[in-house]
């Protein structure tokens, strides 16, 4: 356990939960106010995964992963806790993948987790590696 690699996880995660906070304040003063030709066009190829979750995620997962989104009082079961390590690091990248591109139902899971099949397997991949470092955990088979 190298207390370096530790400090730039905490680093990392730091950074990129001050994006997600932006970026989810964004999305609230975001779309309804504005005529469609001003609002902001999302620039899809050059997203980053904290970027993309913060677009398409924050509102059921929360921004820190934590389950506790603003739209997850409503949901039954509640949306997956992506921070969990311990859950986490038992699902695969390629499963994690599957669930983001089909949607809960394809894999078992629950309808309300939604197919995300307009986002690429680029902008995916950003996105798993954005949920490893929310779980601060890998893969462990
Ligand atoms: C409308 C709410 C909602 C949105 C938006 C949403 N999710 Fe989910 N998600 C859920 C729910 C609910 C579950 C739990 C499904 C279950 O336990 O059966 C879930 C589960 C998951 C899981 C766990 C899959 C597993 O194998 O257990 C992952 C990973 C995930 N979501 C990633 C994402 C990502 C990444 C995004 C954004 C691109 C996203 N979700 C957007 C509601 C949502």
């Amino acid at each position: 356990m190298s207390s370096s690699s530790s400090s730039s996880t905490r680093r990392l995660l730091a950074a990129s939960f001050t994006s997600l906070v932006l970026g989810a304040s964004a999305l609230v003063l975001a779309p309804s106010a504005l005529h469609a030709d001003q609002r902001p066009v999302p620039a899809a190829a050059a997203a980053t995964g904290a970027e993309l979750f913060a677009q398409n995620c924050v509102a059921c997962h929360g921004a820190k992963g934590d389950g506790d989104g603003p739209a997850a009082t409503a949901l039954n079961p509640k949306p997956r806790k992506l921070s969990g390590k311990d859950v986490m690091s038992k699902i695969s990248d390629q499963q994690i993948m599957q669930v983001i591109k089909s949607g809960g139902q394809a894999s078992g899971k629950s309808p309300l987790m939604p197919a995300f099949a307009q986002l690429s397997d680029p902008q995916i991949k950003s996105l798993v590696s954005h949920i490893r470092a929310l779980c601060a955990c890998d893969f462990k088979p």
